[in-house]
């Protein structure tokens, strides 16, 4: 596996890493790929609604550990809105990329920023806890990254139907009975949704 010097550099020698005294908003996330957890602490400008500092703490690999880093250099001075532009293909990007299988690092990292911007607006009142529905659902998918080519399974076209009634999700994807990856998706599908207590059944079909 080749990392980049990049990747490399900020594994190292992490930028914004430490538990922040008094944040304005936190998250924690964990990968249901790995097991692995990190912690975004956010200081935001109440009025300019600006990221004046930030920080994290990472349980996780050297790739983590690095897209961390990057993510929150990315992410501190900009505004919310700015910084809920920012992907993780963004910060693969500004890592001069990761291995297909360590993509789910990068993901780890960018969804923990939004889950701790999310919870700042929701505090704040400057949006209200969303529903949980199908758009849910289809967000948790677009986390899933297919490890063999590094790209999530939504943008692979890997998920053919979407259902979600009484509790009940309903998941057809589009995969070969011979692709190895199969039982490795479904069981990340289940791990991403079965944290949402609207779930109580979760059926994922193979051609
Ligand atoms: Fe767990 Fe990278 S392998 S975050």
């Amino acid at each position: 596996m080749q990392y980049s010097q990049k990747v490399l550099d900020h594994f190292m020698h992490p930028h914004n890493v430490g538990k922040m005294e008094n944040p304005d908003a936190t998250a924690t996330e964990g990968s249901p790929a790995c097991g692995d957890q990190v912690t975004v602490y956010l200081k935001v400008d109440e009025e300019k609604k600006t990221i004046d500092d930030i920080s994290f703490l990472s349980y996780g690999c050297a790739s983590n550990i690095a897209t961390a880093s990057i993510i929150t250099d990315l992410a501190k001075g900009k505004t919310l809105d700015e910084a809920k532009a920012i992907t993780w293909k963004d910060a693969m990007e500004a890592l001069d990329g990761l291995p297909p299988v360590k993509v789910h690092c990068s993901v780890l990292a960018a969804d923990t920023l939004q889950t701790a911007i999310s919870n700042y607006e929701i505090a704040h009142g400057l949006k209200e806890v969303p529903n949980f529905g199908k758009d849910t659902i289809v967000e948790e998918l677009k986390k899933i990254i297919y490890p063999q080519v590094g790209e999530d399974i939504v943008t692979l076209k890997m998920v053919k139907y979407v259902g979600f009634t009484d509790g009940e999700v309903l998941i057809d994807m589009n995969m070969q009975s011979f692709d190895t990856w199969r039982e490795n998706v479904a069981e990340e599908i289940r791990e991403h949704l079965e944290k949402y207590p609207e779930v109580k059944h979760i059926q994922i079909n193979f051609p």
